[in-house]
């Protein structure tokens, strides 16, 4: 009698034990899981500071090979110029002269949108005069221009507000040539600056095109770098006017219809104290 529940207990404990032994091999098999699931993060994220270590590398050299192509680049514009000018009585030779022009001032935009989104520099905010911005931007659309477009500019209330000239020149070089790269022969594009109705200290710039308009489908895309539908188009041109206008504690609205238009309204701070924003 004795020896059977001796039996009976050993019985028991072995049973006990087996079931914790069970449980413990179940618990060491999810350990065992989430250890391998815990490697593979760590071992994506590796991989991920990887990538963006050669990305940043690549971004360094992208802004150092493009402020040395920017040197003979100037000169080339110059001498382009200067032969324009020598050819001016014969004009078949001139126009060669003409397209060099334009295919130099084409790189100097695409330069110069290079090393904006490459080295994403800080602004110094100064109080600047957006007329200048817009007729230096205008002024660098040349050779771009369409035949029977019009420009109409509109200045309305102070112009002055708080920002980097050179980085709004480019911002709205791109929002200009975008533009006229939409519109056919006789379209409009219009430039209008104004105080914002809705929010006191805020300066708008509208820019207006009746030309091809932007798809639904592709208008969430628009500022996304490296987006484009144009053939030779890099993609870079928005994503500056975002990253620009960011920068200036400013705001983009925009809208557009297909075969209508489309607009850009860029809202910045009216002019203040200066600072830094790095
Ligand atoms: N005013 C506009 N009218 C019609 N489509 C536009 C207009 N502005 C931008 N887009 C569309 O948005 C896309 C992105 O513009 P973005 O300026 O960033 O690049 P891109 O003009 O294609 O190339 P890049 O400016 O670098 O030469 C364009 O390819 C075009 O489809
Ligand atoms: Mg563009």
């Amino acid at each position: 009698m004795r020896e059977h529940i001796e039996m009976e207990l050993l019985n028991d404990a072995f049973n006990i034990f087996r079931d914790a032994s069970s449980k413990l091999e179940q618990q060491y098999a999810l350990l065992e899981r989430k250890i391998e699931d815990l490697n593979e993060e760590l071992a994506e994220k590796n991989r991920a500071m990887e990538r963006n270590r050669r990305l940043a590398a690549m971004g360094e050299m992208a802004a150092r090979i493009a402020h040395e192509i920017r040197n003979p680049l100037g000169s080339m514009a110059i001498f382009a110029t200067l032969l324009e000018r020598e050819l001016s009585a014969e004009p078949d030779k001139k126009k060669l002269a003409v397209h060099i022009t334009k295919g130099v001032k084409t790189l100097d935009n695409l330069l110069s949108n290079m090393l904006l989104f490459a080295s994403n520099p800080g602004v110094r905010l100064k109080q600047i005069d957006l007329k200048d911005a817009i007729e230096d931007a205008l002024s660098m659309t040349i050779g771009h221009e369409k035949k029977g477009v019009r420009i109409k500019t509109s200045f309305d209330g102070s112009t002055l507000v708080m920002g980097d000239l050179a980085q709004l020149r480019q911002l709205f070089l791109n929002l200009f040539l975008n533009a006229l790269d939409a519109l056919d022969e006789d379209g409009t594009l219009v430039i209008r600056i104004r105080p914002s109705e809705d929010e006191p200290g805020i300066t708008e710039v509208e820019v207006k095109d009746n030309g091809r308009g932007i798809p639904s489908e592709a208008l969430d895309r628009i500022f996304d770098p490296f987006f484009s539908t144009k053939d030779r188009g890099t993609g870079l041109g928005l994503a500056i006017v975002s990253t620009v206008v960011s920068a200036h504690e400013g705001f983009i609205d925009v809208s557009s219809e297909e075969g209508r238009g489309t607009r850009f309204v860029i809202s910045l701070p009216v002019a203040g104290p200066e600072k830094a924003i790095c």
